[in-house]
């Protein structure tokens, strides 16, 4: 069966009590239940990670690449500031899809630029929770499946 790598970046942690005004009120577990819930709609798997440290995402893309199909991705601050995480996600060679639950691109302008969005085989920003849905229903499609 197809698997997908689900990340989520520094800060994720947070969520539901994170700025629900920006960020919305789901926290990360319902988050992950209901791509959960997603994806076996869709007839994949998933396997979930969150981390605030850059090296351990670094770490995890190069462990879980030889058992997942391709990423998804909230980078969370990392979009705007790591061309390492970039260059892992060239480096295993599975495509990717990036995603955020706010629209950054109406927020400041540190938040325009992501490192990863030229590299993914999409970008989804803007729907709350729902990013993550979208983004999982891209990548599944792009892998050929649903
Ligand atoms: C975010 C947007 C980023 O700019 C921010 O640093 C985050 C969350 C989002 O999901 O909207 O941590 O990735």
């Amino acid at each position: 069966m197809i698997r997908i790598g689900v990340i989520h970046g520094p800060n994720l942690r947070l969520l539901g009590t994170r700025e629900p005004e920006v960020y919305g009120k789901d926290t990360l577990e319902d988050v992950n239940r209901r791509l959960g819930e997603a994806a076996s709609e869709l007839g994949v798997e998933i396997e979930t990670f969150q981390s605030n440290h850059e090296g351990e995402i670094l770490d995890f893309i190069e462990k879980a690449a030889p058992r997942v199909s391709g990423f998804l991705i909230n980078p969370g601050a990392l979009t705007h500031t790591s061309i390492a995480l970039l260059d892992a996600l060239l480096g295993v060679s599975r495509p990717f899809v990036e995603v955020h639950l706010s629209n950054t691109a109406r927020r400041e302008r540190f938040r325009h630029h992501s490192y990863l969005a030229g590299a993914a085989a999409g970008v989804v920003h803007g729907f709350g929770a729902h990013s993550y849905l979208l983004g999982l229903q891209g990548l599944v499609a792009r892998l050929g499946k649903g």
